[in-house]
This record gives structure tokens, sequence and C-alpha cells, in this order.
């Protein structure tokens, strides 16, 4: 089907795209090297993707997407890279068909793991963004662990707060400290892994040896304001011209259909006025009409797919295939 006969708001990526993001990043972070981050995107078709290239092993933000890509046969090696307590999907995960390792970073946090039967583990430390345990605490976990029979794989940093940074000189100055904690740490913990970065600093985060990028395949505005950044925009929001006033349009995807925490999404020919719930209001550069399609770039990659059930695929003008967005929920 042509483009302009799906029903919008409708979630599309081009698949031209999307593929030489795939491909780039498997040149610059080859292999196990990247275990990418699923959270940003959600679908085991594009994780099945992922791994026919060499990246067999994920990271997740939540048990259903372990649960999921276990379900569909990737659970060479999953990490989830989040606290997690509830002892139903802790157990869920403990029996499921996959390699599972969670990060933990607190005495809690252990034992909820290691009564649900899950046996690996790497410590979150705080690098300066989020979840986390200080450096000092780090080697009474692991012990801690240990201690309960668990294998503690290495330790983990996320530096979130460096990600977004534009200037490239100061998103290396954060990387680098917050690494420095990272490794201070694995000289107390031990273990094969350390893991962390993201799309924003795989190159830049030269001391981890797993780096867990995950908005490179599809992007965003907030990305592409990167210059440094080689993956080009594949994700955009399909959207129809609803009303028209005498100096602005407006079309059917607002807020609810696009991730807001990053800012408005980019409408390429005009200006993005504001958005409200199922409407955004633009004044277009070159005039619009009402029943006109156009398409929006959103800010933020992540929370964006958490709001679609399909991603359409295009390729010249048409939807060459369709994926579920089924690692959606928690
Ligand atoms: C723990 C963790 N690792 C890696 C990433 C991936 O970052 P990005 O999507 O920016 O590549 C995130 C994103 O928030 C994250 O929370």
């Amino acid at each position: 089907m042509d483009i302009e006969e799906v029903s919008t708001p409708a979630l599309c990526a081009d698949l031209d795209y999307l593929e030489w993001n795939l491909q780039t990043m498997a040149e610059r972070v080859p292999g196990t090297r990247l275990r990418p981050h699923v959270k940003a995107h959600k679908m085991t078709q594009l994780a099945a993707r992922q791994h026919a290239l060499g990246h067999t092993g994920f990271t997740c933000a939540t048990a259903r997407e372990v649960l999921g890509l276990a379900e569909a046969g990737l659970g060479t090696d999953l990490l989830l890279a989040n606290e997690l307590l509830d002892p139903l999907r802790l157990s869920a995960m403990a029996r499921c068909d996959a390699r599972v390792t969670i990060a933990v970073d607190s005495e809690e946090t252990i034992l909820a793991a290691h009564a649900a039967g899950i046996d690996e583990c790497v410590i979150d430390i705080r690098v300066g963004f989020r979840c986390g345990c200080e450096v000092e605490e780090a080697p009474f976990l692991a012990d801690l662990a240990r201690s309960k029979g668990m294998n503690v794989r290495g330790v983990m940093g996320y530096e979130g707060h460096a990600m977004g940074v534009v200037d490239l000189e100061k998103r290396q100055d954060l990387t680098h400290r917050a690494m420095e904690r990272l490794l201070s740490a694995h000289e107390l913990v031990g273990g094969d892994l350390i893991t962390g970065a993201g799309t924003g600093t795989h190159l830049i985060n030269t001391w981890v040896n797993e780096v867990q990028a995950g908005s490179y395949v599809l992007m965003d505005t907030a990305y592409t304001s990167q210059l440094d950044q080689p993956f080009k925009q594949a994700l955009f929001l399909q959207s129809t011209v609803i009303s028209k006033a005498k100096d602005f349009v407006v079309c059917d995807a607002g807020l609810k259909a696009q991730g807001m925490d990053h800012g408005n999404p980019t409408y390429l020919d005009g200006e993005i006025m504001f958005c409200s719930d199922e409407h955004t209001n633009i004044i277009p550069t070159t005039p619009l009409q009402v029943g006109d399609q156009i398409s929006l770039v959103p800010a933020h990659v992540d929370p964006t797919m958490a709001k679609h059930e399909i991603l359409h695929l295009v390729r010249g003008g048409k939807v060459v295939d369709q994926w579920n967005i089924d690692l959606r929920h928690w």
C-alpha cells in the first residue's frame, strides 16, 4: 500500500535508513561488544536483525522485554539493566528459556533476585545518573551475592547524564569522569563485564567492554542534534491535516502519539506551535490543505515506540512491511 493509505497517526520507519543504521553500528561496534538496548524499539523482529549481525546479547529495561526475547528464541544472553523487586516477574525470568543476568544495587534487589531463582547479576554503580550503588558499597554487595551462590559477572554503569550533551568535548569529559568511578568499582568487584554507554557515547566510551546503545537504529531529533553521529533519522510519525485556520493547520498526531519529554517533534517544512492530546498545531512554510499527509519527527524515540502497536516499514513511498511492537508494557 502507498504510505498515504495508512490510518494516521501511524508510526513509520524508512527501511533503507534503518538498515544503514544497523550496518553502520555493526561496523563501529562489532559482535558482542554491542549489547543492543531493546527498550529503544521494543520489537523482536528488529532484535532478530541485530542478532543476525552478531549482537547476540541484549540489554532490557523490563521483564516483558526479557520474556519476549526469550520466547522469540533470542535469549542467548539477556541483561535486565534495571532494578526489579517483583517476585512474580523475577521468577518468570528465572524460569524462561534464556541466560538472564540482572542489575542489582542493594541488599534488597540481591535477595529478591536470589529468592526468585535468578543466579547471575552485575553490580550497578551510580556513575552520575540514575540507579546504582556507591563505589564503596560495591564489594559488600558482590560478596553478598556470591555468598548466596550467585555469579557476579561484573559491573554496570550508565552515563545517561552525558548522553544528550551536544558539545562533544563536554560529553567526553562527563563520560571519562563517570567511567573512572565504574573502573574503580570493577577493581573491587571483579568479573568479566564492564557494561554501559549508549548511542551518544558508543565510540567515546573506550572504558566499557560492552556498549548498550539502543536509539541508533531508529533515531530521534534529540540525537540528530549531535553532529558526530553517523546515523540517519529513520523514525517518523505520519499524520493527516484535519483542520486549517488562516495562519496554521492542525494535524492528528498529538502528544499521545509520541514522547514529548525531549520537546516538540520537528516538521521540516514549517514551525510547530504546540502539541495537545490528539493534535499538533503547525505554521507551514508551504501551504497545506485539509486531507494532506505530513511527516513529523519525534524528539524521543523510546517513549514514542511504547505508544504504538505497529511500526510501518516504508521504502520508496510504499509500506513494505509491518512489525509488531510486541515488547511493549512491563
Ligand atoms: C541502562 C541504559 N543503557 C543504555 C541505554 C541506551 O541509550 P541510547 O538509547 O541512548 O542508545 C539506556 C537508555 O536510556 C539505558 O537506560
